[in-house]
């Protein structure tokens, strides 16, 4: 008699395909090829965690700490007059769920990192590449756990954000081992790692603090894998490649500049304040006052410039990937997202840090 093996309720948990095709390279050579990218597989299998163990899970959780952790696409909304206006409990409902849909989308962008790790180990040619790989495959696949752990203490899951899902359909789906390197581990990688930092510079909760410091430390290894396999090769690629590489990460960061700016942020957050019970039309024009005032200040601590002016865009500069052309494009976007005052991208210096870890380290 055949034993019944007893499924959970919702099996299968609902799932989602993209098709994914592309060619798994064999190399015959062993040796190490990119001494840069042994080393990083070393660092990397020295820096392993431990998520379960390493972080405090059962330790109390700080509401009011929590409520001062959150800020909204660069935008220190607790500093402003309207925020102390609102009472306490008003706070942690706008601040729990506001970040709920904020680390869902990180927590979703991790499950897409995962996938396109473990797809970099089959479609990279060289063997330090697929070491390398593999060790970020186990890295993101910890992301993916803790960010779902940490979502599941403040709310439910939220929904992927359209642009985002988009964005990793394209780099799953693509057959280039190229266009998934600079979409995941340049543009996205980028993104996440100067997101992640920038919410740990401000988080007063202490358990997303050392969570947000963990990841960080390892997305900086993730965009350093990106950044130097890229430099290695793109300079060996036609004009023709280049330019078909160059607008796989221009549409790779516009998708992500849509998904942060565009309307579908605006419409969560809005929708989040008037469940609360709060004005919108009352209170957005005056939190827009407020904002210009405070731009003076951000303006002059270099806060602005955000992930993609301040990070991506200096980051495909530095690798090659930053033609007048394309620089083109972004200025367009810029424009169309922030006014004219900010879409004219040449005259910024951004230097970018020279040790990623020890950047991610400072303030930690
Ligand atoms: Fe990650
Ligand atoms: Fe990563």
């Amino acid at each position: 008699m055949a034993t019944e093996i007893r499924l959970p309720e919702s099996h299968p948990a609902p799932v989602e395909g993209v098709h994914a095709a592309m060619e798994a390279l064999y190399n015959w050579n062993y040796d190490s090829e990119i001494d840069q990218l042994r080393t990083l597989y070393a660092n990397a299998l020295e820096r392993q965690w431990i998520a379960m163990r390493d972080l405090d899970w059962e330790a109390p959780f700080d509401r009011e700490a929590f409520s001062r952790s959150v800020s909204l696409g660069g935008f220190p909304i607790q500093q402003t007059r309207f925020w102390s206006s609102l009472p306490e409990q008003t706070r942690w409902e706008i601040s729990r769920r506001s970040a709920a849909w904020l680390l869902s989308n990180f927590l979703h962008g991790e499950q897409g990192a995962l996938m396109v790790a473990s797809q970099l180990v089959a479609a990279v040619p060289h063997m330090d590449g697929k070491f390398y790989a593999a060790t970020q495959t186990l890295d993101e696949a910890r992301h993916v756990e803790v960010f779902a752990a940490y979502v599941r203490k403040i709310d439910d899951v939220q929904p992927i954000s359209p642009g985002l899902k988009r964005l990793l359909d394209n780099v799953l789906a693509t057959p280039s081992w190229l266009e998934k390197a600079v979409g995941m581990q340049v543009v996205t990688e980028g993104l996440a790692l100067y997101s992640f930092r920038d919410m740990r510079n401000a988080a007063e909760e202490p358990l997303l603090r050392k969570l947000l410091t963990y990841v960080s430390r390892d997305e900086a290894r993730h965009t350093g894998y990106g950044v130097k396999y890229l430099s290695h090769v793109v300079p060996t690629l036609t004009d023709a490649e280049r330019a078909g590489l160059e607008d796989f990460a221009y549409e790779a960061a516009r998708l992500l500049i849509d998904s942060r700016s565009g309307t579908a942020l605006r419409d969560s957050v809005l929708g989040i304040w008037r469940s609360a019970g709060i004005d919108v039309a009352d209170v957005l024009p005056k939190l827009i006052q407020e904002r210009a005032g405070m731009r003076q200040e951000l303006q002059r601590t270099g806060g602005r410039f955000g992930p993609v002016r301040g990070f991506v865009i200096p980051t495909l500069r530095s690798i090659g990937l930053f033609s007048e052309r394309i620089q083109r494009h972004f200025e367009e976007i810029f424009t169309a997202n922030f006014g004219p005052e900010l879409g004219d991208l040449s005259q910024d210096a951004v230097d970018l840090p020279e040790d990623l870890e020890a950047w991610v380290n400072e303030g930690a």
